[in-house]
């Protein structure tokens, strides 16, 4: 399985449980196994035709497509190859940006950094800027990951758009601030036909006037494939945990 895909592959084998459990409850002769496995299996089966929307595929493509196929490794980067900015330098830019899109990943999770990053798009709102958060259908490590991180935040629901929504927005976008996300924003699927990403929508986030990176490294993600937007001329790498990074932030702009 390519490793993009794999939030469908865990959503169609939990669908298959599902079915498993029916198929159980018929030859045991179990009424009530019966109802809960149709209902497991049939829910489980939405949602992987969605997320296969979601990610451009068909679910026979995602079975079969990567068989037998290997993946070159990416090559382990250090940090030196790119400049490194601090957050003293991403501050003075969020402050004269009118317009800013918060693009949340799987390391915003490992982070914990949703509170502290509703603190800090609420100090930007306070100074005039638009704050939106862009969703990608598979970011973080389950369906709706990022949206329950977020509305354990108190975001508010209407500042969360989804990828088809904002698309077309990040070139109007001062600044895109991607927290802990790589895969969901690697140009590389647009690009390269034959990899792991290949096809898969991306958010659109190269395409903004400047592009904020947190991130500890320049480690790829769940796909393992290097991200070019960490050498864009436009991108700024802020590295470091994603919550202490937007804490330093939030220090910055309040001082
Ligand atoms: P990923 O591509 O997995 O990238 C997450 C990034 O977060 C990593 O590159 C990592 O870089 C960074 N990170 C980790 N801990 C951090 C921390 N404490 N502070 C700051 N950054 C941290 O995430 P994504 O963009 O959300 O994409 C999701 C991927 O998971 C997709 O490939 C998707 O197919 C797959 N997947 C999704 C699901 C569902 S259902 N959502 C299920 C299974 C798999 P550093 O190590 O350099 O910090």
């Amino acid at each position: 399985i390519g490793g993009g895909d794999m939030p469908v592959m865990i959503s169609f084998l939990n669908s298959l449980s599902g079915v498993a459990a029916m198929l159980t409850g018929f030859v045991i002769g179990n009424t009530m196994l019966i109802i809960g496995g149709s209902l497991v299996g049939a829910s489980g089966l939405i949602l992987t035709n969605i997320m296969c929307r979601g990610m451009n595929r068909s679910l026979g493509n995602v079975l079969f497509s990567a068989v037998g196929a290997t993946t070159a490794k990416a090559k382990r980067r250090n940090k030196d190859e790119v400049p490194a900015y601090t957050a003293e330098d991403a501050a003075i830019v969020l402050e004269n940006a009118q317009s800013i899109i918060v693009t949340p990943g799987y390391g915003l999770a490992v982070a914990q950094a949703q509170h502290v990053t509703r603190e800090l798009a609420d100090v930007l709102t306070g100074n005039g800027a638009s704050v939106k958060y862009a969703i990608h259908p598979v970011a973080g490590r389950m369906p709706g990951h990022m949206n329950v991180l977020l509305a354990e935040a108190d975001v508010d629901y209407d500042q969360l758009y989804e990828m088809d929504e904002i698309n077309d927005e990040f070139e109007r976008t001062d600044v895109c601030l991607v927290i802990g996300a790589n895969d969901v924003v690697n140009p590389v699927a647009r690009t390269d036909p034959t990899g792991p990403l290949a096809g898969m929508p991306i958010l659109n986030c190269d395409k903004a006037r400047t592009v904020m990176i947190i991130k500890r490294s320049l480690s790829p993600g769940f796909a393992g494939v290097d991200n070019p937007l960490f050498y864009d001329a436009k991108t700024m790498m802020l590295f470091g945990d994603g919550k202490k990074v937007v804490q330093s932030l939030l220090s910055e702009l309040k001082g």
